[in-house]
C-alpha cells in the first residue's frame, strides 16, 4: 500500500474516491471544494439526518462532479474526540474503500480539538496499514485482492512528510511482528526467531545480536529455561538484541516470552483451542517490532532485547510436576505445572538483565489466561514496582489505543507462591489470581525499576477488531515506541 501526502485538493488530484469525516451534528466546510452540487446534495442529507456523524456511521455516496464516489464517515461527538476514534472511523473507511473498485482514495483529516496534525497524520498512516494487513503466506490461491493500493493524506501542514513516515515505521513494524506470530508453530521455531534477529541486525546496523543455543544456555546457568526446554526436540535459543542509539548510558532492556508452541508440557493442555498456543511467542514478536521501528525512527537510546525461546512439549525426557530446578539466579523453583512456562523462562531472562545494569525493564508476554478472565482480550494487564513508570505506560497507552490496566503485585499473595521443598513453586497453592502469582513470581528476579505486560488477552484476535484482522495484532509494539519517546523526553 503507497501512502503519499497531497497538497493539492481532492479535485486537483482527480482520485476516484475521497473520504470526509464528519461531527454528530456538525457542518463540515471541506466539502466546499467538491463541487457545488455535490456539496448540496451532503448537506441536504445532514439536514434531513441521513447522515448525521454518528459514531460508527458511514454513507457512500456517488456524484457527477469532479470525484465520483464520497464516502461519508461519522466521529461522533466533537468535544469526546480521541485519537481511537480517528483510528476506528478510518479502518471503517478502508474497509468500506476496499469493496469499491477504486485503486487510489483520498483521506481529508478533521480538525480535532486538543491533537495536533502531527499526531492525526501519523495515526491515519498506521491504521492505512494495519487495515490493509492480511496474512496469505500459505495460500495458494490468494483471495482475490482489493483494488486500493495507493492513498492520499490531504494536507498543508509543514511536518506532514515526516509524520507520515513515522506511521508508516510503526505499521510496517507492527505489521511484521504480526506476521511472525501468524506463522505456525511448525515454521516459527526457536532457530526461525534466531535467524530473524540476524537479519533484523543485516538491515540495521546499529543492530547487533547474539545467541545462544542450549549449550550456551546452560553455560549461563539458565536452568529454568532449560527445564522448559528439554521435552523438546526443537533446540531452544535465548536471543540477545542492543540497539545503540546513544554513544552511552544505562540501557532500557526489552524482555519477549518466545514460547514458540505451549502444548502445556506433561501437564498437557486440553485439544480445544490448544492450536492458539502458536501465539506464545507474540511477547518475542513485539520485541522484534519495537527494535525494528526504534532503527528505523532512530531513537536516541541504548536497548537491549532479551527473548527466552523454546517449545513446551511433552516427552520421555521432559520435566516432571514435583520436579526441582535451579534457575540462574540460584533460586530453586518447583514445579507444580509444567503449563506455568513463560515465567520459569522470564525468570532467567530477568536476571540475565542484571548484567546491564538497566535503568528499566520490560517485558511483554501472553503470561496468563488469569489476565484474560480478568480483562478480557482487549485490555492488558500491566504490573509495575515503579508508579510513575506505571503512569509513563497508561499515558502512552491513551495515545496509541492499546488499552491497559494497572494490576497490583499484591505482597499478601506471596506466601502462596513459596515451596515447601524449594524457594519458589511456579503454581500457587489456589487458582485464583495467577497473574497476580505470576508477577510475585517473577519479581522475585528483579532488582531495577520493572514494568511486566501481560497481554494474553490481546496478543491475538479471535474475532475482527477495528483495524486488527483475526491472528497475531502485533499489540504492545506502538505502545512501547510511544513510551520510550517520552521516557527519553522526561529524562
Ligand atoms: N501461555 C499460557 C497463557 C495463556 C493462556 C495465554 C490463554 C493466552 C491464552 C501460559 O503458559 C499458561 O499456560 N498459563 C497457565 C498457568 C497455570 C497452569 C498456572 C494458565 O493460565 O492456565
Ligand atoms: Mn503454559
Ligand atoms: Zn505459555
Amino acid at each position: 500500500m503507497k501512502i503519499s501526502l497531497s497538497k493539492k485538493t481532492p479535485a486537483e488530484l482527480r482520485v476516484p474516491a475521497v473520504v470526509i469525516f464528519y461531527y454528530l451534528d456538525q457542518k463540515n466546510s471541506q466539502i466546499k471544494a467538491l463541487g457545488q452540487e455535490t456539496e448540496a446534495v451532503i448537506e441536504r442529507l445532514r439536514v434531513q439526518k441521513d447522515f448525521t456523524g454518528k459514531q460508527g456511521q458511514f454513507k457512500l455516496i456517488f456524484s457527477a462532479d469532479a470525484i465520483p464516489r464520497i464516502l461519508l464517515v461519522g466521529l461522533g461527538k466533537k468535544e469526546t474526540m480521541t485519537l481511537e476514534k480517528l483510528r476506528v472511523a478510518a479502518s471503517t473507511a478502508i474497509a468500506e474503500l476496499r469493496k469499491s473498485p477504486v485503486s487510489e482514495a483520498a483521506l481529508l483529516p478533521p480538525e480535532m480539538p486538543g491533537i495536533n496534525q502531527q499526531t492525526a497524520i501519523q495515526a491515519l498512516a498506521e491504521t492505512v496499514l494495519l487495515s490493509t494487513y492480511t496474512f496469505e503466506h500459505y495460500k495458494k490461491q490468494s483471495e482475490e485482492a482489493a483494488p486500493l493500493n495507493e492513498i492520499f493524506i490531504v494536507s498543508t501542514y509543514s511536518g506532514g512528510e515526516k509524520a507520515l513516515k513515522e506511521g508508516e515505521i510503526l505499521g510496517r513494524a507492527v505489521n511484521m511482528a504480526r506476521d511472525l506470530g501468524n506463522h505456525p508453530s511448525n515454521v516459527a521455531t526457536p532457530s526461525h526467531l534466531a535467524k530473524h534477529a540476524q537479519e533484523l541486525s543485516k538491515n540495521f546496523p546499529k543492530i547487533r545480536v547474539r545467541i545462544l543455543d542450549r549449550a550456551g544456555i546452560k553455560k549461563e546457568g539458565m536452568g529454568a529455561l532449560l527445564a522448559v526446554a528439554q521435552g523438546s526436540d526443537e533446540e531452544p535459543r535465548f536471543i540477545i538484541l542492543e540497539y545503540h542509539g546513544k554513544k552511552s548510558g544505562a540501557p532500557v532492556v526489552l524482555i519477549g516470552k518466545g514460547v514458540t508452541f505451549d502444548s502445556g508440557g506433561l501437564s498437557l493442555k486440553p485439544w480445544e483451542k490448544m492450536d492458539e498456543m502458536k501465539f506464545d511467542m507474540a511477547g518475542a514478536a513485539t520485541v522484534f517490532g519495537i527494535f525494528q521501528a526504534a532503527a528505523e525512527l532512530k531513537l536516541p537510546m541504548n536497548l537491549i532485547g532479551l527473548i527466552p525461546a523454546s517449545e513446551n512439549l511433552p516427552s520421555g525426557k521432559a520435566l516432571k510436576p514435583g520436579d526441582i530446578v535451579k534457575s540462574r539466579s540460584g533460586k530453586t523453583i518447583e514445579v507444580l505445572s509444567t503449563d506455568a512456562e513463560g515465567r520459569m523462562m522470564l525468570a532467567d531472562a530477568l536476571d540475565f538483565a542484571k548484567n546491564y545494569k538497566p535503568e528499566l525493564v520490560i517485558d511483554f508476554a501472553t503470561l496468563t489466561g488469569s489476565i484474560v478472565v480478568a480483562l478480557g482480550d482487549d485490555i492488558i494487564g500491566a504490573f509495575s514496582n515503579r508508579d510513575g513508570h506505571l503512569r509513563g505506560m497508561q499515558r502512552a497507552s491513551d495515545t496509541t489505543g492499546e488499552a491497559l490496566w494497572p494490576m497490583p503485585l499484591y505482597k499478601e499473595y506471596e506466601p502462596l507462591i513459596k515451596s515447601h521443598v524449594a524457594d519458589l513453586r511456579n503454581h500457587a497453592t489456589m487458582r485464583y489470581g495467577d497473574a497476580i502469582h505470576a508477577s510475585l513470581f517473577l519479581q522475585n528476579f528483579v532488582d531495577f525499576p520493572w514494568i511486566h505486560l501481560d497481554i494474553a488477552g490481546v496478543a491475538w484476535a479471535t474475532r475482527e477488531k477495528p483495524y486488527r484482522a483475526v491472528g497475531a495484532t502485533g499489540s504492545g509494539v506502538r505502545l512501547a515506541i510511544e513510551f520510550l519517546k517520552n521516557y527519553k523526553k522526561r529524562k
